[in-house]
């Protein structure tokens, strides 16, 4: 027999990553579901084949400590960098301290997980690393400038891996969602303020926030399929664009162009 598949998940006690949990437990996988206060957890370590661990990905020894013990347990065939939060607002009113803390989560994590797990995924000759990006990792919206930093990055990190990696079987891949309905929006969602900004905020907040655009969310259970899809296709293909919403933005994005672009953006956003 042969052993079952395992993953390794960031992000897990919410939304995606855990949706992401159930689906893969459902398909028969070992899991390792990691998130920051599993203490709280009562359900998902019940599942099959799943065990919690408590990891916050913007504690780097906390990184090495639980890739070194999860490793230790048996391989890992799939690494799931999950974890990560919205900033928004206007840039000028980010402090320092909001701007290290969303790039950390969102960017340092994810890099710092995945150069855990690269010795024994190059060691084995296999692996897949995908990082949870968002449609905001390809076309931008106004006043999630340092979201976009660190999810264009993540692209652009996980687009130049792909090259050095795939010589040693590794795959590196994206997945760009658009709108989930998950606790991204609420609870999760860090926010500056300035009063100068304060009617330009209220109006594209308005627009974003519209039921109409609503209906072109996905679900959780949605997302986590595309996700589970992109690790099990055994193609080397790297973003995997997630929900209607997204497909609409990058479609736009590719048809116009960079100014035609921000123009529409700016009319969906600001306009009449
Ligand atoms: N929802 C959307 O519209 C949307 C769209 C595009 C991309 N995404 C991306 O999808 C991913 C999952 O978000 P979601 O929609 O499922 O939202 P969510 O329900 O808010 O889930 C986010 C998860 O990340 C965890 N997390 C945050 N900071 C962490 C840290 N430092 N260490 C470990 N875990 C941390 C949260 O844990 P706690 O419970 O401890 O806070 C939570 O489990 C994120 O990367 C997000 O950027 C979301």
């Amino acid at each position: 027999m042969t052993a079952p598949r395992s993953v390794f998940l960031t992000g897990t006690s919410t939304g995606l990553g855990r949706a992401a949990v159930a689906l893969f437990s459902e398909r028969g996988w070992r899991v390792v579901a990691t998130m920051r206060a599993p203490e709280r957890e009562h359900e998902l370590g019940a599942l099959p084949g799943v065990v919690l661990k408590k990891l916050d990905v913007d504690d780097p020894d906390a990184i090495t400590a639980v890739v070194a013990e999860t490793l230790a347990e048996g391989p890992i065939d799939v690494l799931f960098n999950n974890a990560g939060y919205g900033l928004v607002g206007p840039f000028e009113a980010a402090s320092d301290e909001q701007i290290v803390h969303n790039l950390t989560t969102n960017l340092l994590g994810p890099m710092r997980v995945a150069q855990a797990f690269i010795p024994a995924f190059r060691e084995r000759g296999t692996g897949v690393i995908l990082t949870t990006t968002s449609i905001g990792g390809l076309v931008t919206m106004p006043f999630t400038s340092v979201y976009h930093a660190a999810k264009f990055g993540m692209e652009g990190w996980s687009e130049s891996l792909s090259y050095e990696l795939k010589p040693f079987g590794i795959r590196v891949k994206t997945l760009a969602p658009g709108g989930i309905r998950t606790d991204f929006s609420g609870r999760s969602l860090d926010r500056t303020h300035h009063e100068a900004y304060a009617e330009a905020l209220d109006t594209a907040a308005g627009r974003f926030l519209d039921p109409a655009r609503d209906a072109t969310r996905s679900s959780a259970e949605e997302i986590a399929k595309v996700a589970y899809d992109a690790v099990t296709d055994g193609t080397d293909r790297i973003t995997y664009i997630a929900g209607v919403d997204a497909q609409e933005y990058h479609r736009l994005r590719e048809r116009l162009g960079q100014s035609g672009y921000v123009a529409e953006a700016t009319r969906l956003f600001f306009g009449d």
